[in-house]
């Protein structure tokens, strides 16, 4: 039998299967392989620095969490997430909203979450309605149910709010998911005005918010920014993800899920149906820690030192972009977004950076319609400053050599 007639009759040709298709060259995963080859300084990923990790304070905790609770934390929890984790996430919450431990679901990451709220709310052919552009990992989230994802016009205060409502307007979207602060991929974050604006047009529509924060603690200025979740009659129509990953470990996986009422239950038997619950002794970790040391100090001092590889990145590639190219210039998070303009493809590019030994990740993956493809996506936290400014060098030699192309 050929080959194709064997895979016409392959025994996982289904539907659902189908949606996977095209996913196989993730450059999510690309993103890993990038960042393990040693000849390549890569500015792909949203990789935290290991050395940045509060090791000796994770390891106490574990201790703890082993010693004291030994016996609970090896065994099977609650698909809604243990309860000491819940109170801390409250807490932290509600420095911006009002939140008790009994509106927090606990997710193994915010990537679970969005898998999570997409298992919860969506049917296949509902539309979401994403920035654009926007975290690709989301989108593939969403798209694994058979959604259909529209990319909504940004500018540099984020989501265009009358672009929001006219999209609203034509699609009938199920939900908006939106990265207010430090966005992925373009480090933006979006003032107060442009919150309210928003949160206006969702109620006025009655569309639910998905807001993922992953970043907002990382803050370069001492500012931090609410919620959209927490502008007045929000609160109901927002479902808030939270994770551990980029403030303390991406390694321990863990998140949360903020909500109101009923939907409350629906995301716990979803989360029952994908993972049953994420790992106990995880959790209790993430507690204990949460509890006994300080996060602020520790996010405090993370920030400082990727201020200033944030710094160097933006003053080495000052020089090495073509002229009418676009920059962003973060507040806080990990990523620097470039549009290099007419006439360059990221994507193209990339092989030759690569050789190069410098990588980043190209703009076009993260639209859900209507490509950059001049775009590339720089994480500037990975490094040291003198590693950066020499690997943009070599990009700049790139970008050089693709402008006469
Ligand atoms: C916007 C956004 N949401 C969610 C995630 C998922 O992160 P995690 O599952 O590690 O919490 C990421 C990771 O980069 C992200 O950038």
């Amino acid at each position: 039998m050929c080959d194709m007639a064997r895979s016409e009759h392959h025994p996982f040709r289904f539907p659902v299967a189908a949606r996977y298709a095209g996913m196989e060259s993730s450059p999510l995963k690309d993103i890993f392989a990038l960042a393990a080859r040693k000849d390549v300084v890569s500015f792909a990923g949203g990789i935290p620095d290991p050395e940045l990790f509060a090791l000796e304070d994770v390891a106490a905790c574990y201790e703890w969490v082993l010693t004291h609770q030994g016996h609970r934390a090896l065994q099977y929890g609650v698909s809604e997430g243990e309860v000491e984790l819940r109170e801390q996430a409250a807490r932290r919450l509600a420095r911006d909203l009002p939140t008790d431990a009994s509106q927090i679901r606990v997710t193994s990451g915010s990537q679970e979450g969005l898998f999570v709220v997409a298992q919860a709310l969506l049917e296949p052919g509902d539309v979401v309605l994403v920035e654009s552009p926007t975290y690709l990992a989301a989108v593939q989230a969403f798209a694994v149910h058979g959604a259909r994802m529209i990319g909504v016009q940004t500018d540099d205060h984020g989501v265009v709010p009358e672009a929001l409502d006219e999209a609203i307007r034509t699609h009938h979207p199920r939900m908006v998911y939106l990265i207010p602060t430090f966005q992925n991929p373009t480090g933006r974050t979006m003032p107060l005005e442009r919150r309210q604006a928003v949160a206006d047009v969702l109620q006025r529509t009655d569309v639910p918010l998905i807001e993922d924060d992953p970043y907002g603690a990382l803050s370069f200025t001492g500012s931090t920014w609410a919620p959209i979740a927490s502008l007045p009659g929000m609160s109901e129509r927002t479902l808030l993800l939270n994770s551990m990953s980029k403030l303390m470990s991406p390694g321990v996986r863990i998140g949360w899920i903020r909500a109101e009422g009923p939907i409350l239950d629906t995301l716990a038997v979803a989360k029952a149906a994908i993972s049953m619950q994420s790992s106990v002794v995880d959790q209790l970790t993430v507690a204990r820690y949460l509890a006994t040391t300080d996060l602020d100090a520790h996010v405090a001092r993370v920030s400082a030192v990727y201020r200033e590889r944030r710094d160097a990145m933006a003053t080495a590639l000052a020089p090495v972009l073509p002229a009418g190219a676009h920059v962003t210039h973060p507040d806080g998070g990990m990523f620097l977004w470039a549009a290099l303009g007419e006439g360059y493809d990221a994507q193209v590019m990339l092989a030759d950076a690569v050789a190069a030994g410098v990588a980043y990740l190209p703009g076009w993956s993260f639209f859900a319609d209507h490509a950059d493809r001049s775009t590339m996506r720089l994480s500037f936290v990975t490094h040291a400053p003198a590693v950066i400014e020499e690997a943009v060098g070599h990009l700049g030699g790139v970008i050089e050599r693709h402008s006469r192309a």
